[in-house]
């Protein structure tokens, strides 16, 4: 699915993250699994991650980025009719983390619910609440990405232990005079899913059951280099806008290999590429927010910047958004 918006300027107002406060080290998972901070940072680019503590569940990542978020934007929550939560790792398959928080942030008109497009999810989530608001039939969203794969991950297994941390960021969306976003581009390919999958969560029956995440490292790889450039090209024409008139590059953060690759493929000065990997690892859902936080503090989130955020993960999936930004936005972690 790709497309251009229809002229009717809906934007973010408010940005909000928040990260778990226990930092842990490549050093600190050599002494769990046989890998090095050599090895780590080489293939990967990450050096440190953050990982959410026994007692701490996706809401209670979620929870302080939405605040910021709101206050950010100068909301009152009630005034939020809108609230989706894009996640693997939900609190629990239901009730939906995105109704647990709307009740705790004190919003009771919002329809809350969870969605779910692995690392992805946050791209399709702001699709999602840029139909409902310029549809009118929301007045104002609330777009949550988080994720903790610490929870799903096995630890006993170097292949992914490392690439993976805890997060989550949140945005306001909500009609604008001007700019906003200027169009989407999503995509799915199921064929792939079992390149990326967390078997035996759900209803199908395996003769093997893996209560853990699994990866094909090197088949994502694959896929992740085709399709950051792939679909940031799509959303280009489809907004007859080209790689030099984006100001601010946000791909996901899954690995500075991947990253590094589309970049150059698309032909992006380092300036404009926005990289946090290094510090976070892969947050999933909570990847795109959290770099766009980075950018903000950077001073790089300023009215008139054209940004281009780039999603990929489970599903396999896609998503690419395009956006002139319209708030100046800085300290959004929370
Ligand atoms: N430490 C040390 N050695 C390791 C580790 C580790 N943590 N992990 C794997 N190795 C070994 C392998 O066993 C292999 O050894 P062998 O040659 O003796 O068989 C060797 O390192 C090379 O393994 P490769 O898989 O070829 O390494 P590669 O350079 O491809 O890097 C990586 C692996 C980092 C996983 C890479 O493939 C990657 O980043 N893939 C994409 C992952 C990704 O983006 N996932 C998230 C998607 S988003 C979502 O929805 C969650």
């Amino acid at each position: 699915m790709k497309s251009r918006t229809d002229g009717r300027h809906v934007s973010i107002s408010g940005l909000g993250c928040h990260v778990p406060e226990r930092v842990m080290t490549n050093d600190e998972l050599a002494r769990l699994v046989d890998t090095s901070d050599e090895w780590i940072r080489d293939r990967t680019g990450i050096c440190e991650r953050r990982i959410a503590g026994p007692e701490e569940a996706l809401s209670d990542v979620c929870r302080p980025a939405c605040r910021k978020a709101l206050e950010m934007a100068g909301v009152d929550p009630r005034a939020v009719d809108l609230l989706i939560v894009a996640t693997v790792t939900a609190d629990m398959l239901f009730p939906s983390t995105a109704a647990l928080l709307a009740d705790e942030l004190g919003m009771p008109d919002a329809a809350a619910y969870d969605l779910s497009a692995g690392c992805t999810g946050f791209m399709y989530a702001l699709a999602q609440a840029y139909g409902m608001v310029a549809a009118g039939l929301s007045g104002r969203a609330l777009v949550v990405g988080g994720d903790v794969l610490s929870k799903i991950l096995n630890w006993e297994d170097r292949s992914t232990l490392v690439l993976f941390g805890d997060g989550a960021g949140a945005v306001v969306v909500e009609p604008v005079d001007h700019g906003g976003f200027l169009g989407f581009e999503l995509g799915a390919d199921g064929a792939g899913g079992e390149y990326l999958s967390f078997p035996s969560s759900g209803s199908r029956v395996f003769a093997e059951p893996e209560r853990y995440l699994k990866m094909n490292g090197r088949e994502v790889f694959k896929f992740a280099t085709r399709v950051l450039v792939n679909s940031a090209e799509a959303i280009l024409e489809t907004c007859d806008k080209t790689v030099d008139e984006v100001d601010v590059y946000v791909p996901h953060q899954a690995n500075v290999r991947i990253i590094d690759h589309a970049a150059r493929k698309l032909g992006f000065p380092d300036e404009k590429v926005v990289v946090n990997v290094d510090r976070y690892g892969n947050t999933s859902s909570g990847s795109i927010p959290l770099a766009l936080a980075d950018a903000g503090d950077d001073g790089r989130l300023v009215p008139g910047r054209l940004v281009l955020m780039t999603g990929m993960g489970a599903g396999l999936t896609w998503g690419s958004a395009l956006i002139e930004w319209t708030h100046v936005t800085n300290g959004a972690i929370a």
